[in-house]
């Protein structure tokens, strides 16, 4: 029997999606929900850039419930928490992109509502992607190999222009001047999701941590910069470095560190060439581990959020079968492809 899905949205994560689950000899796509208007009534196939493959977008929530999928792979680019809990009240399995990783970032009450609703539906609701995702089941898996653990820390740096989303990159300050008022609050809120990876990082080590703590370092324009979709002009925020520090017993347990960079026209200690993530586990004995994204020559805006996409294709399976709730990597059995190519 195959796994029914549906893909909700037709952006850069799901068109990559959309492709994985063709790809899954386990799964079958049923369905299709598109956001913007005028997506409605097309095909999905089309909308993600591929031949037709039959199945027509729906801007209906109930018509995605009519169809009786087993699971929505829930990819907007915000979320909306009244959906979640009626896909997940009405049994459907909900796998999420869209900042989601516990819930706790969406505020306690909206939180609860979306695990009583899982609980409810009697499915699970998992959150995924490349970081927050991939990068913190890679570190605690290395942890397997390690006694007496001291810290785990997660680097990850990465040139973003490929991503090509300028609504996102203004909400955490980019392309504004250091001083505007409320810039690093409005940056730490967007990036709230990070500390829900945390602190779920510390609950699969059985450990309650003292403190999550942010810290944050602007890198500006050294000129003005035209990325073609977005404009950088000199002196305003062109990179960042945010730190999210979890402490137990006084010290870093654990560490996600993001530096992102619009364009290598920013002072320095910011742009580089690596793209990816230094995993550091210390302890008895300790690990580094570099996890380095390979792309091809070209890359566009899709392709660059490919691993996004097939961190929660590949987690299907185990998050339907899964027991009811929500559920983290913690919960689940190994996550690995789920295509082989021939
Ligand atoms: N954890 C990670 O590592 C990671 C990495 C990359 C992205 N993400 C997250 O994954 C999600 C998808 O990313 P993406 O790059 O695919 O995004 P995107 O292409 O910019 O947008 C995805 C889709 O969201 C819909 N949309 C557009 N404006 C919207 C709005 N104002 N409210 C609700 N929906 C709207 C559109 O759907 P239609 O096409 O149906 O009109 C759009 O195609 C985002 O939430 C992003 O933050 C996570």
């Amino acid at each position: 029997m195959s796994i029914r899905v549906v893909q909700w949205t037709t952006g850069n994560v799901a068109a990559n999606a959309v492709r994985a689950v063709l790809a899954h000899p386990d799964l079958e796509l049923v369905g299709g929900y598109a956001w913007s208007a005028d997506k409605a009534g097309r095909d999905l196939g089309e909308l993600v850039g591929l031949d037709p493959l039959g199945v027509t977008a729906t801007a209906d929530v109930d018509e995605i419930i009519g169809l009786r999928p087993d699971v929505v792979l829930y990819m907007p680019l915000f979320w909306d928490v009244d959906q979640m809990v009626k896909l997940l009240e009405a049994g459907i399995n909900v796998i999420s992109t869209a900042n989601f990783i516990t819930g706790r970032s969406y505020g306690d009450a909206d939180m609860k509502r979306l695990h009583d609703a899982a609980e409810e539906g009697g499915v699970s609701l998992y959150g995924t992607g490349i970081s927050p995702g991939l990068a913190n089941a890679l570190a605690l898996t290395v942890a397997g190999g390690v006694r007496d653990l001291e810290r785990i820390s997660i680097w990850e740096e990465a040139d973003v222009s490929v991503y090509e989303s300028e609504e996102t990159w203004n909400a955490l300050g980019f392309a504004q001047p250091p001083d505007t008022p409320g810039l690093a609050e409005g940056a730490k809120a967007r990036q709230l999701v990070f500390q829900d990876a945390v602190e779920m990082m510390a609950a699969a080590l059985g450990v309650d941590l003292d403190d999550v703590s942010h810290r944050l370092d602007l890198g500006l324009a050294t000129e003005d910069v035209d990325l073609g979709w977005m404009k950088i002009p000199k002196g305003t925020v062109c990179g960042q470095k945010g730190v999210w520090t979890g402490t137990y017993n006084g010290r870093a347990l654990i560490e996600i560190g993001l530096t992102w960079w619009l364009s290598d026209k920013i002072e320095d200690g910011f742009a580089s060439d690596a793209h990816g993530h230094v995993i550091e586990v210390v302890g008895t004995p300790s690990f580094r581990v570099v996890s380095e994204i390979l792309r091809p020559a070209m890359v566009d805006r899709v392709t660059s959020t490919a691993e996004t996409a097939h961190a929660a294709v590949n987690a299907v399976p185990a998050v339907v079968a899964a027991g009811p709730g929500l559920v983290t990597v913690a919960d689940l059995p190994l996550i690995t492809a789920g295509s082989v190519a021939r």
